[in-house]
């Protein structure tokens, strides 16, 4: 059956992996990618699949009615929202273009889905809108309790999500995914970061103690946990995308500085820890198993892929790390403390 998604935000990192991917694997799916290109969102990242007569760019702002309707056009099958603020760090620094995308843009899309009548829309959400998790692990049932701007943004999506489920019936779905990895990933996130640093022979700056722990995720099993959802899902429900797979910062480090063969001692900098930082993420995510889905990519070979693929595509995130990202990094870890 030929199925038409409008996907937002489908120019960033879990977007675009997705669009290529969805692509690939369903000959008669056809995809409006809508993105208003921010500093996160790079058209590179869909060059690939730019000439396919199944692919359309369309930019715009999930804020912005009129530009929503243009890009929803004479109908579509599914919406997929991906487009959010995603950073942490930057929601500390500045939360209101958090509130405006996360919450104002989940309405707009929301109002456009009811208007048309869209058979599903699917919200992407996060771990982290559960909060800290000191022990055991979140299940779908658990109060939503975020505790940084960007996770509180998030957490107002859902809620409003769900609530049009309650409210006017709305056939919605929602994703929790945990911390993800993997290609075209922008490098103010932990892992290419860290590699992008070190391929340019600079320290890692670690927040406090790096005993942080989150559940980390290959990109490839979170979109297919997002296709399955789609396809599959309960409209009503949420949920949790994990890779049962929890690792301290730390380690990760120590992992990134074995494989690009850098001594910890000179390398590893412990700076002021982030505010609020959140110690440790952990989903349930047996709701998801039972419909069909695990992850399929071990960790330690796609951490090592994803490193090789850092390596190889310079062409790709130099241009990024000498533009608004240089400003970014020097406001964000120049003045930060040694711990
Ligand atoms: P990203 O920051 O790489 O990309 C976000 C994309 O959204 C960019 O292309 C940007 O241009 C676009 N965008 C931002 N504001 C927009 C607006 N107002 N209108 C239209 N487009 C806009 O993000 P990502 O890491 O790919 O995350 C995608 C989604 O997955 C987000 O909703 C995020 O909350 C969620 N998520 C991410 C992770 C993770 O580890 N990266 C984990 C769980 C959930
Ligand atoms: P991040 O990639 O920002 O994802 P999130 O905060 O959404 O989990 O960070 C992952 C972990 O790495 C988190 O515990 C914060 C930590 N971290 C550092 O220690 N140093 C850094 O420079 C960054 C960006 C993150």
């Amino acid at each position: 059956m030929a199925v038409k998604l409008l996907v937002t935000g489908g120019c960033g990192f879990i977007g675009s992996n997705f669009v290529r991917l969805m692509l690939r694997t369903h000959a008669n799916w056809s995809i409006v990618n809508f993105d208003k290109l921010t500093y996160a969102g790079n058209p590179a990242n869909l060059r690939s699949v730019e000439h396919d007569p199944r692919y359309r760019f369309h930019r715009g702002d999930i804020c912005e009615e009129a530009a929503v309707e243009a890009a929803i056009g004479d109908g579509v099958d599914a919406v997929v929202n991906f487009a959010a603020e995603t950073h942490v760090d930057r929601s500390i620094a500045d939360p209101e273009a958090f509130l405006r995308t996360d919450i104002l843009g989940t309405h707009v899309l929301l109002e456009a889905v009811r208007r048309h009548g869209v058979a599903r829309f699917l919200q992407v959400s996060t771990d982290e809108v559960y909060g800290h998790v000191a022990e055991g692990s979140s299940h779908e049932r658990y109060p939503l309790a975020p505790r940084s701007p960007y996770a509180a943004s998030k957490a107002g999506g859902d809620l409003q999500v769900q609530a049009y489920h309650v409210t006017y019936g709305t056939p919605v779905l929602i994703t929790r995914g945990s911390n993800t990895y993997g290609p075209y990933q922008y490098p103010e996130k932990l892992i290419p970061l860290f590699v992008t640093n070190l391929i340019e022979d600079q320290q890692v700056p670690v927040y406090g103690d790096g005993l942080q722990v989150r559940d980390w995720l290959h990109v490839d099993d979170h979109c297919r946990g997002i296709e399955h959802v789609l396809l599959h899902g309960t409209p009503g429900h949420a949920y949790n995308v994990g890779g049962g797979n929890e690792r301290t910062n730390l380690e990760i480090t120590h992992r990134l500085l074995a494989q690009l063969g850098k001594d910890p001692e000179r390398y590893v900098r412990h700076v002021e820890d982030r505010p609020g930082h959140d110690r440790r993420y952990a989903l349930d995510t047996s709701k998801l198993r039972a419909l069909g889905w695990s992850p399929r990519v071990g960790f330690e070979q796609g951490l090592a892929e994803t490193v090789t693929w850092y390596r190889e595509h310079e062409v790709w995130w130099r241009p990024i790390r000498s533009g608004e990202f240089a400003a970014y990094y020097r406001q964000q870890y120049a003045n930060r403390g040694t711990e």
